[in-house]
């Protein structure tokens, strides 16, 4: 079966699960690895990404859009480009809680953005049993943007659909291209008004890389990211 969370908070057991932070969380994740980074450490909390802190690991997050006093880096994927160690440890908002989450609900936990749509969906093809695409949402809400994707990977997939599916694909139909999706947020108006609108753009571009995201373990508290996939 093929189901669809509208929130994180709504995370229940699957087999794989997908986690979806288009703005921008699992955007940032997926190029951080394509960019070079070797894992990513997804801690759900700022706290337990300070106590993560070591001697080659990149301290990125943020804090309503912004990075958070002390850290390196804040949550746009452009920042990831160059890597400055072979770790990067992220702390966000919703997308890190939300893969948290999954982590301890369902067997396996891959991550989704634009960026990595194909790929994502020919991942998902060699798997067998039921699959929830979850999307994080936004302080407790639903997005657009998340569920925009998530309709776009069910519309891709095969396989029996759960209502909440055949909703996500409705939404994903309803426009023309991602940044019309992305752009009626709520997350990207936040975005524009720190002055990071740029972000939006970025992340509605499609399948541009191969790499997928996939918990490899966990640390403590954290998820351990690692690239699934790599065709080069
Ligand atoms: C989150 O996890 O809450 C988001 O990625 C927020 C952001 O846009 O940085």
């Amino acid at each position: 079966m093929i189901d669809v969370a509208f929130l994180g908070s709504d995370v229940r057991p699957a087999a794989t699960a997908v986690v979806i932070d288009v703005l921008r969380a699992t955007t940032t994740i997926t190029m951080a690895l394509a960019s070079g980074y070797e894992r990513v450490l997804v801690a759900g909390g700022l706290d337990q990404a300070l106590g993560l802190r070591a001697e080659g690991r990149v301290l990125a997050g943020e804090r309503d859009c912004e990075r958070p006093p002390g850290f390196d880096l804040g949550n746009s994927p452009e920042d990831t480009l160059k890597p400055l160690g072979p770790e990067l440890i992220l702390a966000t908002t919703n997308g890190a809680p939300a893969i948290v989450g999954a982590v301890a609900a369902c067997d396996e936990v891959l991550l989704a953005c634009l960026l990595n749509e194909d790929a994502v969906v020919r991942e998902l093809a060699t798997r067998s049993g039921d699959i929830l695409i979850l999307c994080a949402g936004t302080n407790g809400s639903v997005t657009v943007e998340d569920t925009y994707l998530a309709g776009r990977l069910s519309a891709a997939m095969d396989g029996p659909k759960t209502d909440a599916a055949l909703i996500a694909e409705a939404v994903a139909a309803a426009y023309p291209e991602p940044i019309d999706a992305l752009d009626v947020s709520a997350g990207a108006k936040q975005l524009h008004v720190v002055g990071l609108g740029s972000d939006v753009a970025y992340c509605a571009q499609v399948s541009t890389t191969e790499v997928v995201p996939r918990v490899a373990r966990t640390m403590g508290e954290a998820a351990v990211l690692e690239a699934a996939l790599i065709n080069v």
